[in-house]
């Protein structure tokens, strides 16, 4: 399998209708939840992207069952086996290349009364883990990791857990779910604060299977009620307002585009981009919403249109926050000056996504100057193609450069682009469907 892309240069304006895959967060919690709850669980909209099989397969290292109802492995039914039902798993857990994957089982190991082990790729295994390992220690879980429990592989032995109250020291959806997850198992009123609201798909999910959790400002907590029960109606995931936006900018930036995505989640914690790129001069309507489940969605129609500058405010950044990189691509073919300051959990993504982008888009003749928490990005009118850049791995940097060749005056080769299949296998067959010029070489 190929892992170097060739993109751009767009040949005419975009157009066309597509669904973007499910929901790669909502994807993992509904697998979690389904897996731990009482009852059987029937999925559709489901992202069988890399990361969400890997969630998939540490289930069923720990006996639960998914039966996969189609070929794309998009629709399926998880056989649960109760919130005390997992069983020790007989071999290490990988969540290759899952931030989001190893945080949250983190707090659901952090529940079980058997060891486990949790590692990932050299990517994750670079990431900072304690973060999450220090409230489960508090809880009563022994964890055992390398540096002291910074970095995977993790060893967890739980069980017996008590309620803590947390004060997270970043906005991450990932360690306040970890620690609600691990609340579920602990005896007490769990709390978690954080400093800025973060994406809140385990508080809306956690309800459907039972159990209540309330949310005051930016505090979250649970009593939990000992059991998950398998919602009565289908979970339905939304279309990934992640993945839709690399064409939201790509339509924006390729005048006389015209681009509907259909069905993307619009959950205002995920939304950022979409306040951002209008911010920015991009025109987005939005149609047909509805809320199935608790998650709101709706058709997004993208047209071409003149981008300008912005200073993203910062209540805007945990919303956005994994959309960066391609609204540095917006920022790059921009009129005028975009910053973003306070932003440096981008650092510790997939990749550094600051230095990453800074690295490409200056290959592609971008200016810009680099923070230690953001970015300053001096817009132009047309990047430099004919250039070799590095996508480090990471699925968003690889999408985000495709979408920038789009607007080059040559071809863009992208390597180290695999990544891609963690979070969007069909990406490179969806933009060729609606003219973007992309394709593994
Ligand atoms: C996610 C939370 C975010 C995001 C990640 C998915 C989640 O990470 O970047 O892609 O599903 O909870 P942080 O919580 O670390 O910000």
């Amino acid at each position: 399998m190929s892992e170097t892309l060739v993109a751009g240069p767009a040949t005419g304006p975009l157009t066309g209708d597509i669904r973007p895959p499910g929901d790669k967060s909502i994807s993992h919690r509904v697998i979690m939840l389904a897996a731990m709850a009482d009852g059987t669980t029937e999925v559709s909209g489901f992202l069988p992207g890399e990361d969400n099989l890997a969630t998939a397969q540490m289930f069923s290292q720990m006996g639960a069952r998914i039966e996969w109802l189609n070929d794309e492995k998009t629709s399926l039914r998880v056989h649960g086996v109760g919130l005390h039902g997992l069983k020790e798993p007989q071999d290490v857990l990988d969540a290759g290349n899952s931030g989001t994957c190893v945080r949250l089982m983190t707090g659901v190991l952090a529940g079980q009364t058997f060891a486990s082990t949790l590692t990932g790729d050299d990517s994750l295994r670079s990431r900072p883990m304690k973060r999450v390992v220090d409230p489960v220690r508090r809880m009563g879980a022994t964890v055992d990791g390398r540096e002291g429990g910074e970095y995977l592989p993790l060893t967890i032995q739980g069980g017996n857990l008590h309620a803590i109250e947390h004060a997270s020291q970043v906005a991450s959806a990932q360690v306040k779910s970890c620690v609600l997850l691990a609340g579920l198992f602990a005896e007490g009123e769990t709390r978690v604060s954080e400093p800025k609201p973060s994406r809140d798909h385990t508080e809306r999910m956690l309800p459907l299977f039972g159990q209540p959790v309330s949310v005051h400002g930016n505090t979250a907590s649970l009593v939990p009620v000992g059991q998950l029960t398998a919602p009565p109606a289908d979970i339905h995931v939304p279309a990934d307002p992640s993945s839709g936006s690399f064409f939201a900018v790509a339509a924006s930036l390729v005048p006389g585009s015209e681009v509907c995505l259909q069905g993307v989640g619009i959950n205002p914690r995920r939304d950022g981009w979409r306040r951002i790129l209008t911010q920015m001069g991009a025109s987005i309507e939005q149609e047909h919403g509805l809320q199935l489940g608790e998650e709101p969605m709706a058709d997004l129609f993208v047209t071409g249109a003149p981008m300008k500058g912005a200073t993203v405010r910062p209540d805007d950044i945990a919303d956005a926050i994994d959309e960066f990189p391609v609204l540095f691509v917006a920022a790059a073919l921009a009129d005028g000056e975009f910053v973003l300051k306070g932003a440096r959990e981008l650092r510790v993504k997939e990749s550094d996504r600051i230095a990453a982008m800074t690295e490409c888009l200056v290959a592609c003749g971008a200016k810009i100057e680099e923070f230690d928490d953001g970015v300053r990005i001096i817009g132009c009118k047309r990047l430099t193609g004919g250039v070799s850049v590095d996508a480090r791995g990471d699925h968003r940097i690889a999408m985000a450069m495709a979408v920038a060749a789009q607007r080059a005056d040559s071809p863009i080769e992208i390597r180290n682009a695999g990544g891609i299949h963690t979070s969007f296998p069909d990406f490179v067959e969806m933009a060729q469907a609606i003219g973007m010029q992309v394709e593994w070489a």
